[in-house]
């Protein structure tokens, strides 16, 4: 089984891109594997930021290794939060400030289209691949539900009654950008396996 060090500090992520993937690859969180380090996302798209903590973690173990950065983007504020989705209420990263600011904003506003957009960046052999997810769905105007992270209270998929919030992990993983990145990552592994096959 191939063996991935995911470039993250999120346990939420780690579990949701395991549970999508299956034991078809063995995610190693940075944890798991003893690195303690803050990533930088300095960036202003995803693809950067996603590369960016691929390649650090690259660097420093040497090991193949994945990473993502996500954002929610809503068409009434034009994209917004979008790649600033961790800091849109300031530094301290709070899902509550961060919501209560996006419901905020949009107070008022019919359209509350909006989607979620996962960028996975893959060093594989010292290059990087991208995969790419994205999820719609709406703002709700009041968070609901406790299970999940981030947005996940304020954000109703296409095709759910419910907010991310109000599912289980498998139920999210039915509709997720995380789970749809992931399934192109798992993809490529294989037709990489199958042209190139380790001895
Ligand atoms: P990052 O990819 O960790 O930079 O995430 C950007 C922001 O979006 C953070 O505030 C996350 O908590 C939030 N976020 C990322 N993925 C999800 C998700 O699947 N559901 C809800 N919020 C998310």
């Amino acid at each position: 089984m191939t063996r991935l060090i995911f470039a993250t500090n999120n346990p939420h992520k780690v579990e949701e891109i395991q549970a999508a993937i299956g034991s078809t690859l063995e995610v190693i969180s940075l944890k798991q594997a003893g690195i303690e380090v803050e990533i930088p996302e300095p960036y202003d798209t995803l693809q950067e930021n996603a590369a960016e903590k691929a390649r650090v973690i690259y660097q420093l173990t040497g090991s193949d290794c994945f990473s993502e950065d996500t954002g929610l983007e809503t068409e009434a504020l034009a994209g917004a939060p979008g790649v600033h989705s961790a800091r849109y209420a300031g530094q301290e990263r709070s899902f509550e400030a961060n919501m209560e600011k996006l419901l905020a904003e949009l107070e008022g506003k019919t359209n509350r289209k909006a989607r979620f957009r996962t960028v996975i960046s893959l060093m594989l052999g010292g290059r990087p691949y991208f995969f790419e997810g994205i999820c719609e769905g709406q703002i709700l105007t009041r968070p609901r539900g406790d299970k999940g992270f981030g947005y996940d209270p304020v954000f109703q998929p296409l095709g759910s009654p419910l907010s991310f919030a109000q599912m289980s992990l498998e139920e999210k993983n039915r509709f997720s950008h995380r789970r749809k990145a992931a399934e192109q990552l798992v993809a490529f592994l294989r037709q990489q396996q199958s042209t190139h096959p380790q001895p």
